[in-house]
């Protein structure tokens, strides 16, 4: 199906598309397509991620957008994400030669060609027909990981398929167990090289644009990996319109650090856990035998006024760096932001809504733009402070 007729079928009751972009006046997007996708080109003069985000604006429904970029009530810990990346500085080195570069990674034992992944986001189909596959192909292409959300609109083996089976795949555990071992054993079988499961979630952030907006699914769409656990009839937990209204089922506020434990017992991928952001829980994760800690704060959806991830992220490197492997996601805009992380100790970082920005703006192209993107201005970053390798980004660019 082309795409402008997707999102018309797909949003006819939801409040239509988002307009008032100021590029849209400034660019008008090409004529030619590429021969295989129906999607406009990305305009050349899109130059960076917040370009992106305005294309992407331009082409999404208002319920989608706004499901997008929201963080939960103030939005206060979504825009410290921001500015204390703007904050910190980069002390870089000069007289270096760096005119051979290498951005390459191994992590949990798979070659990466640069160390930004893609973090797990719900509903992919929201912003553009090809959804989660467009996504997986583009990290794919891109040498990097795609992290497939539990609320993903693609199933599960067609994800498996397109990222040649390099994808990790995000865990709601769920109150009955019974779905969750069923959730993981495909999700293993289908070919996952990780599990990341989301412990920042005992209910869901309340992100009042959706209040408002009415959030809601759009006929047509589902999260299609968890549908025939919903059909056995869980009630419903959290009231209130948004994803508490349709989702609140998927989650447990019962989840405890027993529970990991209980996960560890029932797969044999490595864990990381998703939405640390405090020293001794790090300390607590490792003494539960994870390996992976992902510094997170859901990119400012869940508990507002959390502190912004790069400022906690240092303390958590130096109490656990040497026994897990830490990594972090929230507010990474530029290239800049990720050498930032890299510097203060994170083995690799993710973004989440650059990738859907890419997506809405141009499917799979788009998402491949996000990433080489980011890509070359970490590459350039890299280049400008002095630094050959990934080893050579350290604390010391951060200092004076
Ligand atoms: C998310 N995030 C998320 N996390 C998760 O564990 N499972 C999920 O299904 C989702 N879904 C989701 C949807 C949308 C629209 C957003 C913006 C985020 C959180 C995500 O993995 C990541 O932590 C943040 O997106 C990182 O912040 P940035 O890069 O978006 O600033
Ligand atoms: C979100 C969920 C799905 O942040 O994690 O919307």
């Amino acid at each position: 199906m082309e795409r402008s007729d997707f999102l018309k079928k797909t949003f006819m009751a939801a409040g239509g598309l988002a307009t008032g972009s100021s590029l849209n006046a400034k660019i008008q997007p090409s004529i030619k397509s590429f021969a295989n996708s129906q999607d406009p080109d990305i305009p050349l003069d899109v130059l960076n991620i917040f370009d992106l985000e305005r294309l992407a604006k331009e082409r999404l429904p208002v319920l989608a957008y706004d499901y997008y970029r929201s963080g939960a009530w103030d939005e206060t810990t979504l825009k410290a994400n921001r500015e204390s990346f703007e904050k910190l500085k980069i002390h870089y080195k000069i007289l270096v030669d760096v005119e051979k570069r290498d951005l390459s990674t191994t992590i949990f034992g798979q070659h990466i060609d640069f160390p930004i992944l893609v973090a797990p986001t719900a509903f992919h189909k929201l912003a553009h027909p090809d959804g989660e596959l467009a996504t997986g192909r583009a990290a794919l292409k891109a040498k990097t990981i795609m992290t497939l959300s539990s609320l993903s609109t693609t199933t599960i083996e067609e994800v498996a398929e397109a990222t040649n089976k390099t994808f990790w795949f995000q865990l709601y555990i769920n109150k009955q167990r019974e779905y969750t071992r069923d959730l993981v054993a495909r999700a293993e079988s289908a070919g996952a090289k990780a599990l990341v499961v989301t412990v920042d979630t005992p209910l869901w952030g309340r992100r009042e644009r959706d209040v408002r907006n009415g959030f809601h699914l759009p006929p047509g769409l589902s999260a299609i990996n968890l549908v025939k656990y919903q059909q056995d009839g869980i009630a419903k937990g959290q009231t209130g319109a948004g994803l508490g209204q349709s989702f609140s089922w998927v989650l447990d506020a019962t989840l405890q650090w027993k529970d990991l434990e209980w996960l560890a017992t029932i797969t044999k991928l490595p864990i990381i856990i998703k939405g640390v952001c405090r020293v001794d829980d790090a300390i607590k994760a490792t003494e539960h035998g994870i390996k992976g800690i992902l510094v997170s704060n859901h990119g400012g959806r869940q508990m507002d006024s959390a502190p912004a991830t790069i400022d906690v992220l240092p303390a958590i490197v130096d109490a656990v760096g040497n026994h897990a492997t830490v990594l972090m996601d929230g507010g990474i805009r530029r290239g800049t932001d990720a050498m930032k992380a890299l510097a203060q100790g994170a083995k690799a970082v993710l973004v989440g809504r650059p990738v859907l920005w890419g997506l809405a703006a141009g499917g799979q192209q788009g998402v491949e733009k996000a990433l080489s993107m980011l890509r070359e201005e970490l590459d350039l970053g890299m280049a400008l402070s002095g630094c050959r390798n990934l080893k050579e980004l350290n604390r010391s660019l951060l200092q004076g």
